[in-house]
């Protein structure tokens, strides 16, 4: 299984152009050697000719050119042969809208998802301009769907809807998944979770079975935006396990016995972006990598 790390940011990418945090400002003027990270979006492929995009960000045409896995093998063509989608956020969502050019697109996501994306949504429309131009196919919790030569599973992981629909009602297990991808022929497996607010039993036992886990490395600490004066919002009102701290990530996912272990979607103001920070030497001592664009794995 062939894995490319597209983007490795959260949403806002980094730097993040309203952003004057340390990172952002130490990265731009150099101070930090920190390459900047566009947001969340990796490509996976069992064979290196078709592919399947985990994500859609609002970055996506410049990662497909990017990678030269992805680029058209003629006149009109790409190797892209499908779209997963864990959420509904909008940095995981929007580059869908750039994928327009009358090019059929093959989408994978919850019902829920789906119905968030599509519904009422005017802009929607011009991914209908013709019969077939978008196919979506339902992703069902627990049950294994062949994508590309691939088994990829659905897991809820706690989560919660995007913001903008927050307040329309209870949220549904459908609202955020984690994927575990089998690779029926090497017996490999990713379990991929870039956005989770806690690990479930079954997520643990997931990861403990898995070859490699990405996971949501958003926020080192619970007040990291409050302690910046950036927001009022501790990590887990918006959804998003700390790594550091007493019931942080590190700690809850300490022991799992996947050999490759990997933190996405890093927010623009995590210490973790800073090379040789304590909180990075940290996570890098007990095993972590923290993940850039251009990041391959191979199982
Ligand atoms: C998140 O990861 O919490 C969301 O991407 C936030 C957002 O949609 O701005
Ligand atoms: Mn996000
Ligand atoms: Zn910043």
């Amino acid at each position: 299984m062939h894995i490319k790390v597209l983007g490795a940011a959260a949403g806002g990418g980094f730097p993040q152009w309203n952003c004057g945090c340390p990172n952002c400002r130490d990265a731009r003027s150099g101070a930090i050697a920190a390459k900047p990270l566009t947001q969340e979006c990796v490509a996976v492929s069992a064979d290196t000719e078709r592919w399947f995009l985990l994500n859609a960000s609002p970055e996506i045409r410049s990662q497909i050119e990017s990678f030269r896995g992805l680029h058209p093998r003629g006149p009109r063509h790409s190797p892209i042969a499908g779209i997963v989608l864990t959420n509904g956020d909008l940095d995981h969502c929007l580059g869908l809208l750039s994928l327009r050019e009358s090019h059929p697109l093959v989408i994978y996501a919850t019902e829920r998802v789906r119905r968030g994306f599509t519904e009422g949504n005017v802009l929607y429309r011009t991914l209908q301009r013709f019969p077939g131009q978008v196919t979506w196919r339902t992703l069902e919790l627990g049950k294994e769907t062949d994508i590309v030569g691939l088994a990829v599973e659905a897991l809820p992981a706690p989560g919660k809807p995007p913001i903008h629909l927050e307040g329309d009602g209870v949220s549904d297990p459908g609202d955020n998944i984690g994927l575990l991808v089998r690779d029926p022929n090497t017996r490999k497996r990713l379990a991929y979770f870039s956005a989770a607010a806690a690990v479930t039993s079954a997520m643990r036992a997931a990861f403990d079975r898995a070859d490699c886990v990405f996971f949501d490395g958003t926020f080192w600490a619970s007040d990291e935006l409050i302690a910046l004066g950036l927001g009022d919002k501790r990590a887990e009102q918006m959804a998003h396990l700390p790594v550091g701290g007493e019931d942080g990530s590190l700690r809850a996912l300490a022991g799992v016995r996947a050999p490759k272990r990997i933190y996405i979607h890093v927010n623009n103001t995590n210490p973790l972006l800073r090379p040789r920070s304590p909180e990075r030497v940290r996570a890098e001592a007990e095993g972590w990598e923290i993940a850039y664009d251009g990041m391959e794995v191979s199982l």
